[in-house]
């Protein structure tokens, strides 16, 4: 999944792309490029790396109209030639999202001779449209999704007319209308104080763009509007505010992201009341750290609603043939709202009569446009690739839900034990001194993270978090698990990490420390368990966290293990906020 913008009118069309390129970034930074109409020519500028190397290329540009492209390589390996654009007989198309059935269209455009500069998917794409070009750029572009499988978000431009022609199929893409010009992007940011109003297009459309106005046509080619919302993207540039890299920023943020979410939830709570009446079921999905909050939240309506449920990651949920009724409640997780995995899920949920609630940081976004109802992750823009703050947003969003669905009695407990928690969570952060266990993950050649319950799915975000950013291997493993098979890893060389926050449940995790201590591996423990921090004082690595409600607890832990994840990346020299084959928002499967 990468980031698409495109402009035509009286500006500097390098300019804004550029700009629009560097506020897409974090959907891709493995490659980037620009094409150009100036004359009646295309002027195509790519480069592997990052948007920053195209910036001394687009100086000289003089140009109305262009499109931009920021990658995160599906297929093909990142270089210049697989960069957007790509470029066929005087035309040039940039595209984000998989073209799932390119292996035979490409096959059939080499045998009508074709010529193929990348091993990209993307590059069909061009080549049909040169195929299908008689003169009408828009016309190809209606022929050409007609033999695409799979999802798009595409813009074109060509060397005989002045426009923009665009279409979209499963990846999000948004027009914009300013004043002397109009913009296209596959998001909001791109669009960041450019204009005032936007539209979002539907699947199945395409549409032209000039200087001087937008025509959008439906799947049935027929000319349709699209309302007109406020575009709502912030245009102020987000700094670093002191510190080194905005994962630490934002994980000190985590405080502020919890007391907004549940301030927002006040806004919510009722009609997430009605939409859950009567449900007798609950699965909970998301991908990645998503995920992670959602294996919580799944536990926050066993124990408080004693309701059944379930979670799966999207991408298994959504091929499993899931049962589901009208009175199942699917929560989908999102911090983007844009997961494609996520968002197919919650779509095939609610075509199977489920209510879907998504939980999620991006208040306009396809989750949020198709969901039954919305709880709102406040947690601020997320610029790191790696999620911190928005997982904590998750778990206060998801508790509070969980709450609702157990009725008045426990909903005003918990809203009351919650509301205490950021002041909790800002003394963990005062006090957090991982510089020596950061130090020990990042010399060892693997690290295992153990919990139980709670504490093993907080064990799934450690390691994930570690893993994502420091490029240290390891796993998360429920700690009664690890005799049954994973003990076999354990030498001096790997270092165990165990959470331990509930307290009928210390001993069992206890017993993995011991396990792992002898057999010669390392260990460190993370409690907030009074006996846990006696036993092993002075004993071994100790992370000592507040004393919390049990399931409160995973608020801390979850810092606690992000920031014991940024550490060791920091010591190792990563390049935090960006890590290597990443991209923060995953628009194709
Ligand atoms: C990990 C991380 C990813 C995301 C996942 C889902 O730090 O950020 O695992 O959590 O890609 O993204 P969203 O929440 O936007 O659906």
């Amino acid at each position: 999944m990468c980031g698409i913008v495109g402009y035509i009118g009286g500006g500097n069309a390098a300019e804004i792309i550029l700009g629009g390129l560097k506020r897409l970034e974090y959907r891709g930074y493995d490659s980037a490029g620009a094409a150009f109409l100036s004359d009646g020519k295309i002027q195509l500028v790519k480069k592997q790396g990052r948007v920053e190397k195209l910036a001394p290329l687009l100086k000289d540009v003089r140009s109305f109209a262009g499109i931009g492209h920021t990658r995160w390589a599906t297929h093909g390996e990142p270089s210049d030639a697989n960069a957007h654009p790509h470029l066929s007989d005087g035309i040039a198309v940039v595209h984000n999202g998989i073209i799932e059935n390119y292996a035979e269209l490409k096959a059939e455009l080499i045998s009508g001779g074709a010529k193929f500069l990348s091993d990209t998917d993307s590059e069909v794409v061009v080549h049909l449209l040169a195929k299908n070009y008689g003169g009408n750029l828009i016309e190809a572009m209606r022929k050409t999704v007609k033999a695409l499988e799979g999802s798009y978000a595409l813009m074109a431009i060509c060397e005989s007319e002045n426009k923009i022609v665009v279409a979209r199929y499963k990846s999000p893409l948004i027009v914009g209308y300013g004043d002397g010009g109009n913009f296209v992007a596959s998001d909001e940011p791109a669009l960041a104080g450019l204009c005032r109003d936007i539209s979002i297009l539907e699947d199945g459309d395409v549409a032209e763009i000039t200087a001087d106005g937008v025509n959008i046509f439906d799947k049935y080619f027929k000319p349709v509007t699209r309302a007109k919302e406020p575009n709502l993207a912030v245009s102020a540039s987000l700094g670093l505010e002191g510190c080194p890299h905005y994962m630490l920023k934002e994980l000190r943020e985590t405080p502020l992201s919890v007391e907004a979410t549940v301030r927002a939830f006040d806004g919510v709570k009722d009609n997430l009341s009605t939409v859950l009446k009567g449900v007798k079921r609950v699965i909970l999905t998301g991908c990645g750290t998503a995920y992670h909050a959602a294996l919580i939240g799944k536990r926050y309506v066993e124990c408080f609603a004693r309701i059944p449920a379930e979670c799966e990651t999207a991408g298994e949920f959504r091929y499993k043939n899931p049962v589901i009724d009208n009175s199942t409640a699917v929560f989908a997780v999102s911090q983007s709202g844009e997961t494609a995995d996520t968002v197919e899920a919650a779509r095939l949920a609610l075509s199977m009569g489920a209510k879907v609630i998504a939980v999620t940081n991006s208040h306009r976004s396809e989750l949020t446009r198709l969901a039954t109802a919305v709880v709102p992750v406040a947690a601020g823009p997320e610029i790191c690739v790696a999620a911190t703050k928005s997982y904590t947003g998750q778990l206060a969003a998801l508790y509070l839900s969980a709450a609702t669905l157990a009725g008045d009695e426990i909903y005003s407990e918990c809203a009351k034990k919650i509301k205490a928690i950021p002041a909790v969570i800002s003394e963990t952060l005062e006090n957090l001194d991982m510089r020596s266990l950061a130090h020990i993950c990042a010399s060892s050649s693997g690290v295992y993270f153990l919990g139980r319950d709670l504490d093993y799915a907080v064990a799934l975000e450690g390691s994930l978090k570690l893993k994502e950013i420091s490029y240290v291997a390891g796993e998360g493993y429920p700690s009664g698990e690890l005799k049954h098979g994973t003990l076999a890893l354990i030498d001096v060389n790997t270092t165990s990490v165990v959470l331990i926050t509930d307290k009928s449940l210390a001993s069992k995790s206890e017993n993995a420390v011991e396990q792992v201590l002898s057999r010669g591996g390392k260990v460190a423990v993370i409690t907030n368990v009074e006996e846990a921090e006696e036993r092993f004082a002075g004993k071994l690595p100790l992370i000592s966290l507040p004393a919390c409600d049990k399931f409160l607890s995973p608020l801390l832990s979850g810092v606690a293990v992000q920031m014991l994840a940024y550490k060791a990346a920091a010591v190792l020299g990563r390049e935090i906020d960006k890590p290597r084959n990443l991209a923060k928002s995953v628009t194709v499967e």
